[in-house]
């Protein structure tokens, strides 16, 4: 008689989430938020990274449409890590602070150069995207412009974008630590991401 025996194989699929930090300013707001955001997603078992973008070399889109032929950029740059998680990170966060109603220059240019994967035309897929903004004022308009650019980034790489967190009146760096409860709404939004 044969016996056969048949080991339970488990499958461990760990949710890869790729964070964002687009302040030219290390370790201020958006960076704490971000981190906090990050560290719930690892609570619920993903696995994490996180990119500063001010720390990259990433050169501005030249507009020069070369991208319209084949989804590929030209300029050879850090641009070259990014595309590929932008690309198959189960989840993205940004955070970001508000400048002059906009996103830095750095981040907007990252952002730019997705041109090159908004060509490709890419489904939107089960993945998830989320944006965290901090800004000084107290403004009611002050996600308004930014929230057209998030949404349509996250559009043109194929990303759902499901959730964003919004911060007001915190200007000074590091200032956020004084508001435990945009740091829990933080670490929630990367829990809830994770599931
Ligand atoms: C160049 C610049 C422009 C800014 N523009 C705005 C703005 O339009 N509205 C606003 O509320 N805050 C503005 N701020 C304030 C930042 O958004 C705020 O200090 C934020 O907390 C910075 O976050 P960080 O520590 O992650 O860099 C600006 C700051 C800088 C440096």
């Amino acid at each position: 008689m044969v016996k056969t025996i048949c080991n339970e194989i488990k499958y461990h699929f760990k949710m890869k989430v790729l964070g964002i930090m687009g302040s030219p300013r290390r370790e201020g707001n958006s960076s704490i938020l971000l981190d906090e955001a990050l560290r719930g997603a690892e609570e619920e078992g993903c696995e994490v990274e996180k990119f500063i973008v001010s720390m990259l070399n990433i050169l501005p889109c030249n507009g020069d449409e070369e991208c319209f032929k084949d989804g590929i950029c030209t300029i050879n740059d850090d641009m070259n890590l990014i595309y590929p998680k932008l690309l198959t990170k189960d989840v993205i966060i940004i955070s970001s602070p508000i400048f002059f109603y906009g996103l830095p220059s750095s981040l907007k240019a990252l952002i730019d150069r997705c041109q090159a994967l908004w060509v490709r035309k890419l489904p939107i897929s089960k993945r998830k995207g989320a944006f965290i903004g901090v800004g000084a004022t107290h403004s009611k308009d002050l996600f308004d412009g930014i929230g057209l650019t998030i949404k349509y980034f996250f559009k043109a790489i194929g990303v759902r974008y499901v959730n964003s967190l919004f911060v007001r009146g915190v200007e000074k760096k590091q200032e956020i630590k004084k508001y435990p409860s945009f740091l829990k709404d933080a670490y929630n939004l990367g829990k809830m991401l994770a599931k």
